[in-house]
């Protein structure tokens, strides 16, 4: 029986190259929406799959997410000065007691794969999840995560998370085939980075969800660049199928691409919507204005 999943990576180092300026001092993963910032949300999700180790792989633009998650402590005591109690715990509570976030350095942007394969210091050998925060994912009361960890509990191996796109979007992500291999299940047989629509295998694409074996650290290490200098986690996921079985997750869930502007604001719109505190007024001012 495969372990629980301890330890999730956030790669939080990309140049966030379409939403600069915005992104120029501060990652993309630090966007808020509504009043979270997307890292916030991953965090979320991670913790309430059962992790107690959360791995940031961080560049340039590291501080703003160590700042998030660290104390904060000259805020604190304004806000209690001030008998600011709900805010106080809205700033205390971003990450769980008992919860250690850790934080890597990834020196260049050499893609995804590298950033992962630079949280190996720190995973070791066993399973864990990497979880892209800009792809935001509302999966209700049974949040991704928690829905791959027990297919990986289930069948002890890999297991990404997949979802079906329009086949003219293919190119925009890493594309499985397979057979099927039970309800919202299928076994990996080849996995192909970004190919044309006319040479996709399918439509069944890799989202930002992914629980790894460790064996994908010896893969990642031998994996070469690809013709932009990167290195891609799907190369060495297509490398560890030869060894190793590899699950796809249909996951249940809506998912915002928010590394993109419009999925972004899709995101905020509907979050904006269902907020406690200002739903009802929102969906007012949209009705007003005709769009809802
Ligand atoms: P993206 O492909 O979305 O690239 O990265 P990006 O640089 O963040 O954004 P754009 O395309 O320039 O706007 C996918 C994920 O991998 C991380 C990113 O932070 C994002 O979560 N990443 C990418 C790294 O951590 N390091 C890298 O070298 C590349």
């Amino acid at each position: 029986m495969a372990d629980t999943i301890r330890k999730v990576v956030f790669p939080v180092a990309g140049l966030g190259t379409r939403f600069l300026p915005a992104t120029k001092a501060s990652p993309k993963e630090m966007l808020p929406v509504v009043d979270r910032p997307l890292i916030q949300y991953a965090v979320e999700e991670a913790v309430a799959a059962g992790a107690d180790t959360l791995v940031f792989i961080t560049g340039r633009t590291k501080r703003a997410i160590e700042d998030h998650f660290d104390k904060a402590y000259e805020l604190e005591v304004e806000l209690e000065a001030k008998g600011k109690h709900a805010m106080l715990e809205l700033v205390r509570n971003t990450v769980p007691d008992g919860v250690n976030c850790i934080y890597i350095r990834q020196g260049e942007a050499l893609g995804l794969g590298h950033a992962v394969l630079c949280a190996q210091p720190v995973v070791g050998r066993e399973p864990f999840g990497v979880i892209l925060a800009d792809d935001l994912i509302d999966g209700g009361d049974d949040p991704v995560l928690s829905q791959m960890v027990r297919q990986h509990r289930a069948h002890g191996c890999s297991i990404l998370g997949v979802e079906r796109v329009p086949q003219s979007e293919t190119e925009k992500y890493g594309v499985v085939s397979g057979s099927d291999f039970g309800p919202r299940l299928s076994q990996l047989d080849g996995i192909v980075e970004k190919p044309s629509p006319d040479q996709a295998p399918s439509n069944l694409a890799v989202v930002g969800r992914y629980i790894l074996t460790p064996a994908i650290f010896d893969l990642l290490a031998k994996t070469k660049p690809d013709s932009r200098g990167e290195i891609q986690l799907t190369d060495a996921i297509a490398a560890l199928l030869e060894y190793e079985r590899i699950l796809a997750h249909e996951f249940e869930g809506r998912r915002y691409d928010c590394g993109s502007k419009l999925g972004y604001l899709k995101a905020t719109l509907e979050y904006g919507l269902r907020h406690p505190e200002l739903g009802e007024e929102f969906a007012a001012y949209l009705r007003e204005r005709g769009a809802a």
